[in-house]
């Protein structure tokens, strides 16, 4: 597909089921935007999920409910390549390309093994987790990527593609683009409900602490109506003084297009509990045809395959060529047909 638009380039894993807040807001909101001014790729990486312990019938249907959420929160299989990772080979052979790049005291450094194999122990913890930001690298450099919309927790793995994308090309010559991470400051990380010290995350929050889109919206609004706020009730804007209130003002201005200061004036001198009523409310509006979209998807899952499909085939001709491209480069023997 020629396109004069620079590219786009991002993942998001099927491994907890239903989305939450946090990757709505951090990551999926700017997918669905960047779809109308950039030549957009944007994967469910399966290949990823299975770096932890899966079950495998739970893993094919939560990589068709992470295709069914990703359409349900407006991607359109005409205005962005949608597809799954592991229905393009490329991307575990340049991983492996990728692999043999990157030091292993590099790899060390990443902070997210660091955090995930202290949890699950080193013995547990597999070399696939260990390698899976050098996977992440491959998935980016074989579309040429320009930005990749992420949240801040994947930083790093950002600035890791770009150290390799700059050693292949220095040693091998010009071959990969050089990607720049595109991560939204007021959204880059939101906060656990009940923790704000933290972000939210499936691993790491607990039930009252994250919005799982797919919950009964009833279930959600609870939650945030019971969120932590700070002491004090003055409704402002003070990340350090105020995480809990700083947060629902975050995510109620990026729900609604309303500016922080504006929600300010407008709980000038009210509690917080208007606030997370009203913002309860917001919440339930935005994500009940986002449900109702999802569900459509998953009612069909002919057509979701069939976009799936269609999406694959297009992503196999970018990533073909550019691993066709780097192999040479390393001095592999071109195959004859
Ligand atoms: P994953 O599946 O953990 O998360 C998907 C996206 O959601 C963002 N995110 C958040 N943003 C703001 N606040 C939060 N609390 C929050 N929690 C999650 C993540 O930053 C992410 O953008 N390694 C990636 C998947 C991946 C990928 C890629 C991304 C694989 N290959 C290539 C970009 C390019 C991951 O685990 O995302």
């Amino acid at each position: 597909m020629a396109s004069d638009r620079p590219r786009v380039l991002s993942g998001i894993q099927p491994t907890a089921g239903s989305f939450h807040l946090g990757n709505y807001l951090g990551a999926v909101r700017q997918w669905v935007a960047m779809q109308e001014t950039h030549d957009a790729f944007y994967m469910v990486v399966d290949l990823h999920a299975i770096t932890v312990p899966q079950d495998p019938a739970e893993l094919r249907a939560n990589t068709r409910l992470a295709a069914a959420q990703l359409l349900g929160a407006g991607l359109d299989p005409d205005r962005c390549t949608l597809f799954v990772q592991s229905h393009v080979p490329e991307h575990a052979q340049l991983g492996w390309v990728m692999n043999c790049l990157t030091g292993f005291g590099e790899a060390s450094r990443m902070t997210q093994f660091k955090d995930k194999s202290a949890k699950q122990g080193a013995d547990r913890a597999t070399v696939g987790l260990f390698t899976y930001p050098i996977l992440q690298i491959a998935d980016i450099l074989l579309y040429q990527a320009n930005a990749v919309p992420v949240g801040e927790d994947q930083r790093q793995h950002i600035e890791l593609t770009r150290d390799l994308a700059e050693r292949f090309n220095g040693r091998y010559g010009q071959t990969f683009t050089v990607p720049a991470p595109y991560i939204v400051k007021e959204t880059a990380k939101i906060f656990d409900l009940q923790d704000p010290a933290i972000k939210m995350s499936k691993s790491a929050s607990a039930p009252k602490g994250i919005i799982n889109l797919l919950d009964e919206p009833k279930t959600s609004a609870k939650k945030i109506k019971s969120a932590v706020t700070d002491t004090g009730t003055e409704i402002r804007f003070d990340e350090t003084g105020k995480p809990g209130i700083s947060n629902l003002l975050t995510i109620y201005s990026t729900l609604t297009g309303a500016g922080v200061s504006e929600l300010e004036k407008k709980y000038e001198g009210k509690g917080y509990g208007a606030l997370k009523t009203d913002l309860a409310e917001v919440f339930v509006d935005w994500v009940t045809p986002f449900r109702a979209r999802t569900q459509e998807f998953l009612d069909d899952p002919e057509t979701l395959d069939s976009i799936l499909a269609k999406g694959a085939e297009k992503a196999r001709a970018v990533a073909a060529e550019t691993l066709a491209q780097a192999y040479d480069r390393v001095g592999f023997l071109p195959a004859k047909h």
